[in-house]
Parts: structure tokens; sequence; C-alpha cells
């Protein structure tokens, strides 16, 4: 599989498919099912830290976890998200911090929440060179100002500054924006009049692509799943059961069997018994 270029995802015939990963691994097996790019989200804290929001997830563990990434998908085009006050203060850190994720860690680009001040940050970051991915809607870095986690757009004055803040995106020269938790005729509409595709998660299926964070489409997860997610697998409950018979078979004496175990020559044993002076058989 060839990686994807920036032209190629720009075009908006493309059905475009995206996962988060977080580690090598899964990486790996993201990259052998074909998916067109990976994003490592800064859900990174929700789902593998154990953090309650994105807010604490820093530089860091971010550029750790994109570089696990990178190693296991050599040939996928890898998203790296910029952590919360990663690039909100100036534009010189966010040129900072992100010219990191693609040196050190090996992205092809950076995504960014929201519009307002983000707006010179995206500027100062693609005339360097740097491909940004845009993310409009529900972002959760600042949940707390749109009201927690719920669906964005649904009342006339936030759906109209998300279509504009979607043209503006547009026109500065970002290569994609993700709408997250829109309703889907909004998304529809900002689909058709953006020039650059619109990657959906909980924005229907008018978006020229989808994402989702691999966590919830495997079904690992703590909590109930969103209205959104289509789970393909109980992932959760497949370890689960898979843990217990390890445990089971431990305590009933079938783990290890023969067949999991090494052996030594009999001529060879027989001389270490003789040497040890073991009578019994070992
Ligand atoms: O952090 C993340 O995983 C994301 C996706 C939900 C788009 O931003």
């Amino acid at each position: 599989m060839t990686k994807l270029t920036i032209p190629q995802i720009k075009d908006k015939k493309k059905k475009i498919s995206m996962l988060t990963a977080y580690d090598c691994p899964t990486a790996r097996i993201v990259e052998k099912a074909g998916l067109d790019m990976i994003l490592v989200g800064d859900s990174l804290g929700n789902v593998v830290l154990g953090y309650d929001s994105t807010l604490p997830v820093t530089m860091d563990e971010m550029l750790h976890h994109t570089k696990a990434v990178r190693r296991g998908a050599k040939d996928t085009f890898l998203i790296a998200d910029m952590p919360f006050m990663s690039y909100q203060v100036s534009d010189e850190e966010a040129l900072r911090n992100g010219g990191r994720f693609i040196k050190e860690a090996g992205a092809d680009a950076v995504k960014l929440e929201g519009a307002g001040v983000v707006i010179d940050r995206m500027k100062a970051l693609i005339s360097v060179g740097i491909p940004v991915l845009g993310h409009l809607g529900l972002t959760p870095q600042t949940a707390t100002v749109l009201g927690g986690y719920k669906v964005q757009g649904r009342e006339l004055s936030s759906a109209i500054k998300i279509y504009n803040d979607s043209l503006l995106l547009d026109k500065l020269g970002c290569f994609a924006i993700i709408l997250e938790c829109v309703p889907r005729q909004l998304a529809k509409i900002i689909t058709e009049a953006v020039s650059i595709p619109t990657i959906g998660i909980g924005a229907g299926k008018y978006c020229n692509g989808q994402v989702l964070v691999i966590h919830d489409m495997l079904g690992i997860k703590e909590n109930n799943k969103s209205k959104f997610v289509k789970e393909y697998l109980n992932l959760e409950d497949e370890i689960l059961g898979a843990l217990k018979n390890f445990k089971s078979d431990i305590i009933g004496n079938l783990f290890p069997a023969k067949e999991n175990s090494f052996s030594i020559d009999k001529d060879t044993l027989e001389k270490l018994k003789k040497k040890l002076g073991i009578e019994r058989d070992a």
C-alpha cells in the first residue's frame, strides 16, 4: 500500500477511511486493513491513559505514542493531534510543537481544534509546509465552553458559526476538516460548500470520509457507547473471556501443557540428576 498524498486526500470523490491508533501493534493492524489515514488523537488521554478528558494530555505523551504508531504503520498517512495548550499561546509555540510531530515523530500532518485564534496558528503551520487538518463541531478541548460533550450546531447561531468556520478553514488551506457531533443535514451543507473533504465522527453519511476512535469501534469501553459509534466487535468481552480462561487453566493445571514447555535430552537429564544426586523423575 502506498501512502496517500495531500492532493489525493483533497480529491473529494474519494471516500476517506480513518481510525485512531495509539501504539505500534494496533497501527500495524490498521495499516494491514488498508485504512487511508491514522489519527493519533488526544483521545489517547481518555481511552489509553485513563484521564477524564483530553485536557491533561501533554506533548511528551503525544510524541511518545505518535512515534510508536509510526513504527507500526510506515506507509499510512499519519496525523498527530496537537494537545491542549500546545498551540493556543502563540504562533511560535504552535510552530515549535507542530514541527516536533513532523521532525521527531514522523507524522505527516497535525490536527488543531476550533477556529478563532486558532486560525492564525493554522496559517503559521501551513506557511512553513506543515499540513493541517481542522476539527469543528464538538471540540473536546473546549467542551466546557460548549456546554459539555453534546451535539453542536442544532441552534441557528451555532450552525452558522460552524458553517462559517468551515469556509474559513477551507480558505486558509487546511487539507480536510473533521466534523464532530453535528447534525447530518448541517454536515451535508458544509460538505457541499467547501472545496476540501469533510471527515465525520457523529456527523452522518454525507461527509466525504469517516473516522472513529478505535477502542469504540472494537468495543473496548468502560461506559455506554455513543449513539454515533458502530461496534464492529465486542473486544472487551472477548478479552475478558480469554483472561478468565487463562486463570482457570492455571488453577486446573491445564496450562502450560506439554506443548507449551521445553525439554532437555534424556542423556543430559540423567547426567544432571546424577550430578545433583536426584533419584526421582523430574
Ligand atoms: O482525539 C481524537 O481521537 C479525535 C477524534 C475523535 C476525531 O479528535
